[in-house]
């Protein structure tokens, strides 16, 4: 019931059991990665009282999530935006305060199973990448038009072994002829980098670093997470989803200064900040998936979901 076609949400029983706990009654939610809704419909459908504020980039996914929680009749309110403008989007509401905020980051099966977006590694297609075709930037035009400095960076922030070298080859190769398809970049990520020993491809981590930078994916995130921290009430909790090392620790490192009681440098005699903790850790280690979802959802292999609650 809560697999929506063409994605099925990861942990999906453990975030709507974090989210809901201690919560009957009206129940204000904020979803800013809404996708197909595979998490929003299983909290809507388990508390009849909730509502929902519904955010995503892609058009085509909120098209699939409109149909998936037309079940909701007038409790779903979904939106195109990004979610680093939650409050923008909560306050149209009428919202001020609300009861939990879920990020499930990065992007669904339906926009990597689709290769005119230029997500995938395994069936070409454009070099696209964007969540919003209304942006003016894909990954084409940042492969056209940066430079080795510029790519290396990309690269190297998204973990990828290699990244000068890989870098150099796709400027080299862009002075020749500019890069159009996914296909192209997955043979060249081989022929630089190898096939790799390793679980991942390296044309993997290459595709995900440029998506991150074409989508701006770690501002969004820290715009994201102290905006989510000021809308919910007391008691409300916010849960995040990451897929890649990269975001995991910046949830980790968020959520243990927003907890903390001091953020005076070691050393001092006495604390001096004033620091008040705003936030209670309620996962210690990140929540992975069960060897159930694993064996029936291989996208959760890397998923690892942070939660934490805000204090009074
Ligand atoms: C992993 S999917 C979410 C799937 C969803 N939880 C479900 O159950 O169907 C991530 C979704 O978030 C959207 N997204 C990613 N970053 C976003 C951002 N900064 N603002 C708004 N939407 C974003 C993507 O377009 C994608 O549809």
């Amino acid at each position: 019931m809560t697999e929506t076609p063409g994605h099925v949400p990861v942990l999906v029983e453990e975030v709507a059991d974090f989210l809901l706990a201690r919560r009957s009654g009206p129940f204000k939610m904020i979803d800013g990665t809404l996708g197909l809704g595979g998490h929003s419909s299983l909290i809507l459908r388990r508390n009849a009282a909730a509502e929902l504020l519904g955010i995503d980039r892609d058009e085509a996914a909120l098209r699939r999530a409109t149909e998936a929680l037309g079940f909701a009749n007038g409790r779903a309110h979904l939106v195109k935006g990004a979610f680093s403008s939650m409050t923008e989007h909560a306050s149209s509401l009428g919202w001020h305060l609300v009861d939990a905020v879920l990020l499930d980051l990065g992007v669904s099966s339906i926009q990597i199973d689709s290769p005119e977006r230029g997500f995938s590694i395994r069936n070409d297609g454009p070099l696209d990448m964007r969540m919003d075709k209304k942006s003016s930037k894909t990954a084409a035009r940042v492969l056209n038009n940066s430079t080795e400095t510029e790519l290396a960076r990309i690269f190297r922030v998204g973990g990828v072994r290699g990244a000068g070298k890989l870098a150099r080859a796709i400027v080299e190769r862009a002075r020749e002829k500019p890069w159009r398809r996914t296909e192209e970049l997955v043979e060249l990520c081989e022929r630089v980098l190898g096939k790799g020993k390793r679980s991942l491809p390296p044309a993997t981590l290459c595709f995900q670093a440029l998506r991150i930078f074409v989508n701006d994916e770690l501002k969004e995130l820290e715009r994201a997470l102290p905006a989510a921290v000021s809308l919910l009430r007391p008691g409300g909790r916010l849960a995040v989803i990451s897929f890649h090392s990269l975001e995991d620790r910046m949830v980790k490192h968020f959520f243990r200064r927003e907890a903390s009681e001091c953020l005076c440098p070691p050393g001092l005699p006495a604390c001096v900040c004033g620091q008040k903790p705003k936030l209670k850790v309620l996962t210690g280690k990140p929540v992975t998936a069960s060897e159930k979802e694993l064996a029936e959802n291989s996208r959760s292999a890397s998923a690892k979901l942070r939660v934490a609650e805000k204090l009074p």
